[in-house]
């Protein structure tokens, strides 16, 4: 045997067993860290599964509320709802949205009823009943989303879904000067213990593909890919992020959120020392559906490799993540502290 290198600092000695390991692990994933994103949909019977999202479904209102009675169980304290519109309901508009007995507010009715302590979010934005598929309506040359118009609808949505027992509302539209209008909104209606999870670094991300399938939005357009880059950030651009989020924290926003998070870890990171605020990051379904569809060629460990995941999204600087992995991983957790 070789004599021993004179080394006074050995790191390894840190790693030696798991007991070691554990006591120094500096950052945790816990249930308290997950908010669930569901699909739901209109009508009776079984969950349809989403082919691009192995383990979603779109549910109907009923199995939500049974869905979400789980994860509540599990411990799971917040759920963030997106629906699935039919096609007659929609149009260029999204007049949908303002309707106060939509499919959407008929779930968080259901779900307050019976699981009043679980925190329900909503998506503040018109993707879901446009038939175009944008998050706002379009201008009068029907090329872009026009700006004024839709934040004027936005802030009616947000009133509305407070109305209806909503806790945070999240604005995913990526229109300028939303935050601010969906706060005085609210606030004049009464609804100032309602919360704005604001989507401040949203990137027009080729990772939200299967999130498209699963609400219709991409079929909407007839197009393989819904452009969105005169709203959403570009993803090569860090400082557009904080030129967002300074406008955002302004306009009263009470969270702030980078969507996706694996591919933008450098921009939570950023996020984070730049604001005290709460932070949050939005694990896209592309994040999600490509780890599955490695497990299911058996070249990644499903587990291993979700967990990873998300312990990075934490690390870079998130409070919160939302992810479609919540459900399973607080059963996962679960078992570990039995
Ligand atoms: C739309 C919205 C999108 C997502 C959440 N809200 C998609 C989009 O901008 O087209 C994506 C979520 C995901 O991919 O999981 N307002």
């Amino acid at each position: 045997m070789d004599a021993a290198q004179d080394l006074p600092r050995r790191p390894r000695r840190l790693r030696r067993d798991s007991a070691t390991r554990a006591l120094l692990q500096e950052t945790h994933v816990t249930v308290n860290d997950l908010i669930w994103p569901l699909f739901v949909k209109d009508g009776k019977g079984d969950a349809e599964a989403v082919p691009s999202m192995p383990g979603v479904a779109r549910h109907t209102i009923e199995g939500l509320v049974d869905e979400c009675r789980e994860a509540s169980e599990a411990g799971i304290k917040a759920v963030a709802l997106f629906p699935v519109t039919p096609a007659e309901q929609k149009d260029a508009q999204g007049t949908e949205a303002l309707n106060p007995n939509c499919l959407v507010l008929r779930a968080v009715r259901a779900l307050k009823k019976v699981l009043p302590e679980l925190l329900v979010i909503t998506d503040v934005a018109l993707d879901p009943y446009t038939t175009h598929g944008h998050d706002g309506e379009l201008n009068t040359e029907g090329t872009d989303v026009d700006n004024d118009a839709t934040v004027a609808i936005l802030a009616k949505m947000a009133v509305c879904h407070a109305e209806a027992g909503v806790d945070w509302v999240a604005p995913s539209d990526m229109m300028d000067g939303r935050v601010g209008a969906i706060r005085t909104a609210l606030d004049a209606d009464g609804h100032t213990g309602v919360s704005i999870l604001a989507y401040s670094a949203k990137y027009a991300s080729a990772f939200y593909g299967p999130f498209r399938d699963a609400v219709g939005s991409q079929s909407a357009t007839g197009t393989a890919y819904l452009d969105k880059r005169t709203y959403q950030l570009n993803p090569a651009n860090p400082r557009e992020s904080i030129v967002e989020v300074a406008l955002d924290i302004e306009e009263g926003a009470d969270i702030l959120m980078v969507k996706p998070a694996g591919a933008y870890l450098d921009i939570l990171c950023r996020m984070r020392q730049l604001t005290d605020l709460p932070l949050a990051a939005y694990q896209v379904s592309g994040e999600y559906s490509q780890i599955h569809a490695a497990a299911e060629r058996g070249w990644l460990d499903l587990a291993a490799t979700r967990d990873e995941s998300l312990l990075a999204i934490k690390r870079a600087g998130a409070d919160l993540i939302l992810t479609y992995f919540a459900k399973d991983i607080a059963q996962a957790l679960q078992t570990v502290d039995e």
